[in-house]
């Protein structure tokens, strides 16, 4: 969604700003815009609705500045256009404001301020904040930006400008994410890493209610309130190299075939052959609390709510923990009893949206413990989580997840390990797992081998109008997250279904027109699955399996290595992000930004 820019510095601020937005683009936007402080004097401004080429091709050539703020939109209050693109400016043009979030007080503070006869240029509420840093006041950018968040509800990460302060920039987070990149003598700010790292890996991260100034000197950090804080820069690991698309026509089919080094990360020097278990140095955890824990309950939205469910079967099956997973969007507003005994686990790519982190809030306000499973290190779920495992897939720019979703799976397959290794699993049992998440990665590849063959079925699916996918237990999340993956990226609709569940409706659609992907592991369900192949077999209906063996009853099997049962989820829906990306290439779908969705839901 959203995504802020800003520098201050010696160098050309245009191209540095645009290239900055490019590498936002992943997030998803529908506009984008640009603002600077000019030398002479004054701020000069220019937005344009689509992409940033398009910004950019709207930018004079002499469009020099000393500091800079560039945002691209994601539309919440007003539809896409040039007007709503930020940045936006006050009346007087000395004011420009980027800002991503929601503020919840915007009608009634527009409301006021048309009444004190200020005119509005857009539909936007970030206009309201624009106007609102203009009238005040205050002696300082700084004191002018804090007044105005003060009347403030709602959610935000703002970067200001002002013609009056022309060698600063002041920004300000409240519930979306703010990153200040230092440099040598520049300083930037972005609201994701992204834009950052092929400049520095040196960040600070805003906490909520902490402002920043930026001069090309220095950076200060501040509360709201005007007291100082302390900020230590930190170094990020993640190379800009990993931003680009190294050869792959997409960052989804990168994606994908990075899978096997993801998972190598996620288990580097986590594994502890002598005790049969697992290290996790950040769950803040001791072996006495692990034990004490009566129930798990995972959280997470979109894919993340998917590896959540197969993390929570994991946990009942090593573990014995009851455990189950629910999408933190709805969780977080049916008022659900919150248990001391029970572990919260936050599950989330970004670290960002919003819903996860609005759960975790509230488990937190009514005194749960929580631990984050999370992608981006020190975003602001892990930062709000009492601990957690990072699943270290490395950036993932397309907006479907897939290496992510693979390594999330397996930082539960970690915990689950860890939790059962207190409790009853056996030191036999947690050999077997262990060498079983050791193949993982070799067996990854062995998958991605037969590309060509899915590409070949894709071409087959991609006349589908819609699509059933069905597994069983261990099976069904694979299902869901393999039917979520075909809607995303092919917009053909796919519904997933539990196997078992297939009689008590589903089996009304079956026809030749409406193929079946089933799950099929070889476990101790395999029987079972069967008889629901035949099910659908009888009544004509076109089905391919992803089994561990070859299906009679599929009209095509796509065989994939056998692992440890507990552990299959995490290879089974790989060769369905194959067929996902492939039927999408053959209806020429905008693959790494399907329309309409976003990468980090950072509204609500
Ligand atoms: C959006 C994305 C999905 C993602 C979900 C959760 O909807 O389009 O791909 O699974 O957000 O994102 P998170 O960063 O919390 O895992």
């Amino acid at each position: 969604m959203c995504g802020i820019v800003g520098y201050i510095g010696k160098r050309d601020i245009a191209p540095l700003l645009l290239e900055g937005l490019a590498r936002l683009e992943y997030r998803g936007y529908d506009s984008a815009g640009i603002a600077v402080t000019a030398p002479k004097g004054g701020l000069k401004m220019v937005k344009a609705k689509g992409r940033v080429r398009e910004l950019e091709a709207k930018v004079p050539a002499r469009f020099k500045g000393t500091a800079g703020i560039a945002h691209t939109r994601w539309a919440t209050h007003g539809a896409p256009s040039d007007e709503n693109a930020h940045p936006h400016l006050s009346a007087d043009e000395k004011v420009a404001v980027v800002h991503n979030g929601i503020i919840d007080n915007a009608s009634d503070l527009r409301r006021k301020l048309e009444a004190e006869g200020v005119e509005f240029l857009s539909e936007t509420d970030t206009e309201v904040l624009t106007h609102l840093i203009a009238r005040s006041s205050a002696a300082t950018l700084e004191d002018k930006v804090r007044q105005a968040v003060r009347l403030i509800e709602g959610t935000y990460g703002i970067a200001v400008l002002h013609a009056d302060f022309p060698d600063r920039i002041v920004v300000a987070r409240n519930g979306s994410p703010v990153v200040l990149g230092i440099g040598e003598k520049e300083m930037f700010v972005a609201s994701d890493i992204a834009a950052l790292v092929t400049h520095t890996r040196q960040i600070v991260t805003l906490d909520d209610g902490e402002m920043a100034t930026l001069t090309a000197e220095d950076f200060r950090t501040y509360t709201t309130e005007g007291t100082s804080t302390s900020a230590e820069p930190t170094t990020v690991e993640w190379e800009a190299a990993s931003y680009d698309m190294g050869g792959h026509d997409t960052y989804m089919h990168k994606e994908i075939h990075e899978q096997a080094d993801a998972v190598d990360r996620v288990l580097r020097g986590r594994i502890d052959d002598r005790f049969s278990t697992v290290h996790l140095g950040g769950l803040n955890l001791d072996a006495r609390e692990a034990r004490q824990i009566r129930r798990v309950k995972i959280l997470g939205c979109g894919t993340s709510y998917h590896a959540g469910m197969i993390g929570a079967q994991m946990i009942e099956e090593l573990a014995r923990i009851p455990a189950d997973a629910e999408p933190a969007s709805e969780f977080r507003y049916r008022n659900a009893v919150v248990d001391p005994d029970t572990l919260y686990i936050a599950v989330s790519q970004s670290g960002e949206t919003y819903d996860v982190l609005a759960a975790v809030q509230e488990l937190k306000r009514k005194g749960a413990r929580v631990l984050g499973v999370v992608n981006v290190v020190g975003s602001a779920i892990a930062r709000e989580s009492d601990g957690g495992i990072y699943v270290h897939a490395g950036p993932e720019v397309c907006v479907v997840s897939t290496k992510c979703f693979t390594n999330t799976t397996v930082a539960f397959a970690l915990l689950a390990l860890h939790l059962g290794r207190t409790r009853d699993l056996s030191v036999a049992d947690g050999k077997r797992i262990i060498a079983g998440l050791r193949r993982l990665p070799e067996q990854i590849n062995e998958i991605l081998k037969a590309e060509d063959e899915i590409k070949e079925l894709a071409q087959e699916f991609a006349d589908a109008r819609s699509m059933l996918f069905i597994g069983r237990v261990r099976g069904y999340p694979v299902a869901r997250e393999a039917s979520l993956k075909l809607k995303e990226v092919s917009y053909i609709h796919a519904e997933a279904y539990p196997a078992s569940e297939l009689k008590h409706g589903p089996l009304a659609l079956i026809e030749p027109a409406l193929p079946t992907v089933a799950i099929v592991p070889d476990d101790d369900l395999l029987e079972k699955n069967r008889a629901a192949l035949e099910e659908i077999k009888a009544r004509s209906g076109k089905i391919l399996a992803v089994a561990h063996q070859e299906q009679e009853k599929a009209d095509r099997t796509v065989v994939v290595p056998k692992n440890e049962d507990e552990l299959d989820p995490i290879l089974m829906g790989i060769p369905l992000q194959l067929l996902a990306y492939h039927t999408a290439l053959a209806l020429g779908r905008d693959i790494d930004k399907p329309r309409n969705l976003a990468k980090s839901v950072t509204v609500e």
